[in-house]
C-alpha cells in the first residue's frame, strides 16, 4: 500500500474526506473513561507548567468569565479557582461523568467543542487543554472558541505536535496538530495568535509533542 495512504487511514481519514465520526461515540468513549483516574486525573499540580502557562498569560482572572472548554475533570479549572476565588469558570464537557467531578465552585455545563450555549463575546478568557484533539471538526471548534471570547479577550489551546504522531495509542478520531495550522485558523478570528513548545516542567525543556497556542481577539 503507497505509505501516504496508510498515514491517512492510521489518523482516521480518507483520502478525500474527513473522518466519519459519531458524537455519540466519542461521547460514550469519555463517559467510560472518567473512572479511568490514572489516565484521566481529577487533579493537577499547579506548577506543572501547563497551569502556569495558562494562569500567567490570563493575569488576575477575578470578576472575569473564564470558559475551560472540554474540561474534563475541571482539574485546571479548579486550580484558577484557587488562585483567583472571585473568577467565574465555566467547565463545558461532552460527558456527564467527566463533569460530576467539575462541581462547584466551577459551573459545569454539558455541551459540545462545536456549538456552545453561550452568546457571542462572552468570555474575558477561554483555554482548551488536550480537548481539541477530540473535535474533529477543527475548524468549528476553533471559530466557537474564538466567537465566545471579547473583543481583546485571551485563548490559549493545549494540544499535541502532529509531528509527534504514533506516539501513543489514539482513538480513531483524533487529531494532533502542526503548530502552523492552528495559528493559521485562529487569525481568522483573533487579531493576534503565537504558538510555542512546552513541556510539564519549566526547567525541562520542551521535546516538542506539546504545544500551547496563546491569542487574543
Ligand atoms: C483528554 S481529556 C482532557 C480534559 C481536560 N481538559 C484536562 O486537561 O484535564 C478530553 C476531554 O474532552 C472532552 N471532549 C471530547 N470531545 C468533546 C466535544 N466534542 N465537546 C466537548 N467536550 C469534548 C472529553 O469528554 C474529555 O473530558
Amino acid at each position: 500500500m503507497f505509505s501516504w495512504f496508510q498515514e491517512l487511514l492510521k489518523r482516521g481519514q480518507t483520502a478525500k474526506s474527513a473522518p466519519v465520526v459519531d458524537l455519540a461515540e466519542i461521547r460514550r468513549s469519555f463517559e467510560d473513561a472518567a473512572s479511568d483516574e490514572e489516565h484521566f486525573p481529577s487533579t493537577i499540580d499547579p506548577r506543572i507548567y501547563h497551569v502556569q502557562l495558562i494562569a500567567r498569560y490570563f493575569g488576575d482572572l477575578n470578576g472575569k468569565r473564564v470558559l475551560d472548554a472540554g474540561c474534563g475533570k475541571g482539574r485546571f479549572g479548579r486550580v484558577l479557582h484557587e488562585q483567583n476565588p472571585q473568577a467565574k469558570i465555566v467547565s463545558l464537557d461532552l460527558a456527564l461523568a467527566m463533569l460530576r467531578h467539575a462541581g462547584p465552585p466551577l459551573l459545569p455545563c454539558c455541551g459540545t467543542l462545536t456549538q456552545y450555549p453561550f452568546r457571542d463575546a462572552s468570555f474575558d478568557c477561554v483555554y482548551a487543554t488536550e480537548s481539541l484533539e477530540h473535535a474533529v471538526d477543527i475548524e468549528s471548534a476553533i471559530a466557537e472558541l474564538c466567537r465566545v471570547l471579547k473583543p481583546g479577550g485571551k485563548l490559549v489551546i493545549i494540544d499535541k505536535n502532529a509531528d509527534h504522531w504514533g506516539r501513543f495509542d489514539t482513538p480513531h478520531w483524533e487529531r494532533w496538530f502542526r503548530p502552523a495550522e492552528l495559528e493559521q485558523l485562529l487569525r481568522r478570528h483573533c487579531k493576534e495568535a503565537s504558538s510555542e513548545f512546552i513541556s510539564y516542567w519549566e526547567d525541562v525543556p520542551p521535546d516538542g509533542l506539546f504545544v500551547a497556542w496563546k491569542a487574543i481577539r
